[in-house]
């Protein structure tokens, strides 16, 4: 009994559903903002298993090196290298959890939710998810692989 409790916790802490869950990310060019941590969840393993139907929880932990007023999200699908673009319900990063103005150094938490719609075809691919500042420059870029399912 006391074992079977250990294996059940251990495995909800693997599952990351105790905590936030760091994702391990590709950095796809960030250049006026440093990323620290990407948190999608659920997703305790990757490909991110996306599920028709129900919502992701985004939180980006990233230190911004430049003073900008406005921030601007998108999100596009990479298919077999082609990127396809993926339209935000919102996409001001200020509306986001960012609070704006962004300083210099400043450490801030993107949050936004990914409902994945039934839509959505059933598919392997990668999501890469920026934000830009006011010159257009990337504040943050990552890609994670996903997999769309029902
Ligand atoms: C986002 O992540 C940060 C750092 O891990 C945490 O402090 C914060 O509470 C999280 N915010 C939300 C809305 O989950």
């Amino acid at each position: 009994m006391e074992r079977w409790c250990c294996v059940v916790a251990a495995s909800l802490l693997l599952l990351g559903l105790v905590a936030g869950e760091p994702v391990k990310y590709q950095d796809c060019g960030s250049e006026s903002g440093k990323l620290l941590v990407v948190d999608v969840s659920p997703c305790p393993s990757l490909p991110c298993k996306l599920i028709k139907e129900k919502t992701y929880d985004v939180n980006v932990t990233f230190v911004s090196l430049t003073d900008s007023v406005s921030s601007k999200a998108e999100v596009r699908g990479i298919l077999a290298g082609v990127p396809i673009p993926f339209n935000l319900p919102n996409d001001d990063g200020c509306q986001s959890g960012i609070r704006c103005p962004i300083r210099k150094n400043q450490k801030c938490n993107y949050i936004n939710t990914l409902l994945i719609k039934s839509m959505y075809p059933s598919i392997k691919l990668e999501v890469e998810w920026m934000l830009k500042d006011d010159k257009g420059k990337k504040i943050f870029c990552w890609i994670i692989p996903v997999e769309i399912s029902s």
